[in-house]
């Protein structure tokens, strides 16, 4: 089954900022997809629209084979935008948390069993009670994150997930959304940073400046194309810079690490 199909995506600013020209991108049910391209080329705005937060100008978003309104299945897609106070709107943390699937008319231990299961695993259970504005960056993106995944989604859309997190923060957010993946759950994931797409994506689809998709592909035909990324204002994650030519390309600093032991 097909997630989203988006058709020839145009989306213009009202300053007159073209910032999606042209886009067509395919969602496989499942898949971790990454849309990975320089700043300002249209990834957080291609992901509002691939959200339904934001109409296009011209072209279409279809979800499940099924519907282009992207209303009527809310309830089955989460979108995380760049900044977390879209999400945090209520006197507390807790409220924010519960919002959805209150909102999806879920029984009240329910709530309480997600709610819980999500502030745990995302290091908020000491935070439920503080107004989310009082919260630090890094811990607003995460209580926005587990907001967003108290709904249980089947498909998650993620801007820059885990910028102004802590290494064990992102280690917990990574694994977090490795087990949802593992359970059948669709991510997509924008980013401008390559070292983070090896740990998010199995594909991706690459951007340059002007906000054209330069190339689709595996994550490892990509990352590892210098020549491709450098055209995309980018460059392959460190790791891919110093083991290449030298065998084996690893993607991250683990498969590094387990290369070398075998060696
Ligand atoms: N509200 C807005 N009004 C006018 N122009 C905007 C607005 N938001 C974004 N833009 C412009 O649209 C283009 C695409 O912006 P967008 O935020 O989608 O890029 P991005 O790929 O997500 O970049 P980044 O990696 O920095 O997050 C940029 O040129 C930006 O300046
Ligand atoms: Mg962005």
């Amino acid at each position: 089954m097909t997630a989203i199909e988006a058709m020839g995506l145009r989306y213009r600013y009202p300053d007159g900022t073209l910032a999606v020209d042209g886009v067509d991108i395919t969602v496989e049910s499942g898949e971790r997809l990454a849309l990975l391209g320089p700043n300002g080329a249209g990834k957080s705005t291609l992901l509002q629209l691939l959200g339904g937060l934001v109409e296009p100008d011209d072209g279409t978003v279809r979800y499940f084979d099924e519907t282009t309104d992207a209303d009527s299945v809310r309830d089955r897609l989460s979108v995380l935008t760049q900044h977390p106070a879209d999400y945090l709107f209520n006197p507390t943390v807790e409220e924010d948390l519960r919002y959805g699937p209150t909102q999806q008319d879920r029984p009240e231990q329910e709530v309480d069993r997600l709610v819980d299961r999500v502030a745990d695993r995302l290091d908020l259970t000491a935070l439920r009670s503080k107004p989310p504005f009082r919260l630090s960056g890094g811990q607003q993106r995460r209580a926005a994150l587990a907001s967003a995944l108290t709904v249980e989604p089947d498909v998650l859309l993620l801007d820059e997930p885990v910028s102004n997190v802590d290494a064990a923060n992102r280690a917990a957010i990574l694994d977090l959304l490795a087990d949802l993946s593992d359970r059948g759950v669709t991510l997509v994931t924008s980013t401008p940073d390559t070292e983070l797409v090896p740990h998010v994506a199995d594909r991706v689809v690459l951007f340059d400046a002007d906000g054209t998709v330069a190339d689709t592909g595996p994550t490892r035909e990509i990352l590892t194309d210098a020549g491709l990324l450098a055209d995309c204002d980018l460059q392959p994650p460190q790791v891919v810079r110093l083991f290449d030519g030298r065998g084996e390309i690893p993607l991250t600093v683990e498969e590094a690490q387990r290369r070398l032991d075998t060696e």
